[in-house]
């Protein structure tokens, strides 16, 4: 795309700082069906903390821990717990997006360096974003091992369960944040405001939220950034930023092909997903229109449609994965629609409210 002031490729991975890293490696191997492909720890010679690489199709996730006392990054985990702490993009050259990035205001994180194995090597350099939220630059295309320099490939095949890429990412910031956040996206990265909700679109009577969706220049990175609204209670926002203790990623949105047979087999593997009243599935022809799935089977896995002018969408949110109620997951599946499920939030409300009806209690 032309006008692209700072090109991104793609996102590369997503790092998550954790207390353990060999159990969060062992849940998404079995719920999410991710590949064990790499591996680095005191055996491989990384002496203070250890990682593991996963991958389903284009999407990595890198679970990191410290393993000795004292390290930097168990700080950071005590005080937020088990968080994402990197997005990652795959870039031309790290050393022109450090320049670049920081020139335009971004607080350094990693000078530019490089990471070097038998198998290559891997220049990288890392800029921070809101909270204690970074994002990595680097470029792989002189590196041919398992994910970067100093890890040992592993082989431990997942069962994968049809999870295609990240769709994106999103970032909680605190109260009269989001708009510093948005021209930080504008101003450093080039991205441009594709979608912006306020507190009209997405209220209900427990909470309130504002949103605006950042794209990338080439449109591959998607990032929405919400913060908190007045409702009468405290918003899910709030709620996050006093749990997490700031700013932070509050869920990744894992693009599927087939939603119906992704979360069936999460489902059965146990994954645990926001509830949906049956209500909202009675005024779901309605709302959306025509649709190839079955409203009976949406309805018993708890899937959420919603409609644009493109198209439709299908979604679904977990229930937080850690046990602060921070960081949760969304599975999307497009059918046209290039918007986030804005219908969706008062839905739902309305069809709590229609619960309540009939329970009497509105
Ligand atoms: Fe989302």
């Amino acid at each position: 795309m032309s006008n692209d002031s700072f090109p991104l490729r793609k996102v590369d991975h997503v790092r998550h700082f954790v207390n353990n890293a060999r159990q969060a490696a062992y849940f998404y191997q079995h719920t999410f069906g991710f590949d064990l492909s790499a591996y680095r720890g005191l055996e491989t010679g990384s002496t203070d903390e250890v990682g593991y690489a996963l991958k389903q199709n284009d999407v990595t996730v890198w679970f990191s821990a410290p393993v000795r006392p004292g390290h930097p990054m168990a700080e950071n985990i005590a005080f937020h717990g088990d968080f994402v702490q990197d997005i990652a993009f795959e870039v031309d050259d790290p050393d022109w997006a450090f320049t670049t990035a920081t020139a335009r205001g971004a607080k350094p994180w990693r000078e530019p360096h490089t990471l070097e194995d038998d198998h290559g090597k891997v220049r990288m350099s890392a800029i921070c974003t809101y909270g204690d939220t970074v994002h990595t630059f680097l470029n792989r295309d002189n590196y041919h091992g398992p994910f970067l320099p100093g890890f040992r490939a592993e082989s431990e095949p997942g069962d994968p369960i049809g999870i295609q890429e990240i769709d994106h990412c999103v970032g909680n910031v605190e109260l009269g944040q989001m708009n510093v956040w948005v021209k930080w996206y504008e101003d450093v990265l080039g991205f441009r405001n594709m979608l912006s909700f306020d507190d009209k679109d997405i209220s209900t009577e427990y909470t309130a939220l504002m949103s605006k969706v950042m794209a990338s220049g080439n449109g591959r990175v998607k990032f929405p950034i919400n913060e908190p609204a007045a409702g009468k209670k405290k918003s899910q926002i709030d709620e996050y930023l006093e749990f997490f203790g700031g700013a932070g990623v509050q869920h990744v949105a894992l693009r599927t092909d087939d939603i119906v047979y992704t979360v069936s087999r999460l489902r059965a593997r146990g994954v645990e997903f926001l509830k949906v009243p049956r209500t909202y599935y009675d005024m779901l022809p309605d709302r959306v229109g025509a649709i190839d799935e079955d409203i009976e089977v949406l309805a018993d896995l708890g899937i959420l449609v919603d409609r644009d002018d493109e198209g439709y969408l299908l979604q679904i949110f977990t229930k937080p994965i850690t046990d602060r109620p921070t960081l949760f997951y969304e599975i999307i599946h497009r059918k046209g629609a290039q918007s986030f499920g804005k219908g969706n939030f008062k839905a739902l409300f309305e069809s709590i409210e229609r619960e309540q009806a009939l329970r009497g209690t509105l």
